[in-house]
């Protein structure tokens, strides 16, 4: 079972299927999808349902991967990691999205931290997270990059909604790095 994660603001929680509607409403957005590499577009009626469903399908333990809601008094968008080494100790690739009625409020600066701090290298002491962005997504390199994350390379990465390649910034955040963002307490 996924953990919950509380922030000032955010639960960090495991999806659930009310999440659906939103889910759709706000991945229906081209303006999210384009900078996702897997959420098609159009997005066809019933894909939040669906892929909410799988999530809560899979068993609990073992899947290489974990896909949280970011809820802000409902849900407002998901945080993901992968993980081909296994969670404990390994490395994880993370990927995220909100809707845009919620940009530009901090929001996703606060998940990350808390993501960052009480989850990837709080509990499951991974030694180095792996993300990126696409060429075209200042916004995200920003939230990264005041987390220490650095960029480590390019890469061209297939966008299901624009329907073609786009250069992408391959990100990565070691543990000695994060740690060296934190002010002591
Ligand atoms: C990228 C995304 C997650 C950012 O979420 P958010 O809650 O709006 O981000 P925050 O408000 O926490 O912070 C974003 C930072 O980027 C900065 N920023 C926003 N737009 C920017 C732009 N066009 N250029 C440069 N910086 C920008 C903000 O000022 C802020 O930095 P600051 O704290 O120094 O002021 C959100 O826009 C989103 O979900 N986009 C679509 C999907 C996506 O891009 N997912 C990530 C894929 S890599």
């Amino acid at each position: 079972m996924l953990p919950v994660i509380e922030t000032a603001r955010l639960k960090l929680r495991p999806l659930r299927p009310a999440d659906g509607p939103r889910m759709q409403a706000y991945a229906s957005d081209f303006d999210v999808a384009r900078m996702l590499s897997l959420v098609p577009h159009p997005y066809p009626e019933g894909e939040a349902a669906a892929f909410i469903e799988d999530m809560m399908s899979a068993p609990n333990t073992e899947t290489p991967w974990q896909v949280f809601a970011i809820d802000h008094d409902g849900f407002i968008g998901t945080f993901g990691l992968t993980s081909e080494t296994g969670f404990k100790g390994g490395s994880v690739d993370i990927g995220y999205w909100i809707g845009k009625p919620w940009w530009g409020r901090g929001l996703m600066s606060e998940a990350l931290k808390a993501m960052l701090q009480l989850h990837i290298f709080g509990t499951l002491f991974v030694s180095k997270v792996t993300s990126g962005m696409f060429f075209d997504n200042p916004a995200s390199w920003r939230l990264q990059e005041k987390l220490g994350f650095v960029r480590v390379g390019t890469s061209h990465k297939y966008c299901l909604a624009r329907g073609r390649a786009a250069l992408h910034w391959d990100t990565e955040l070691t543990r000695d790095a994060f740690e060296r963002t934190q002010v002591p307490q």
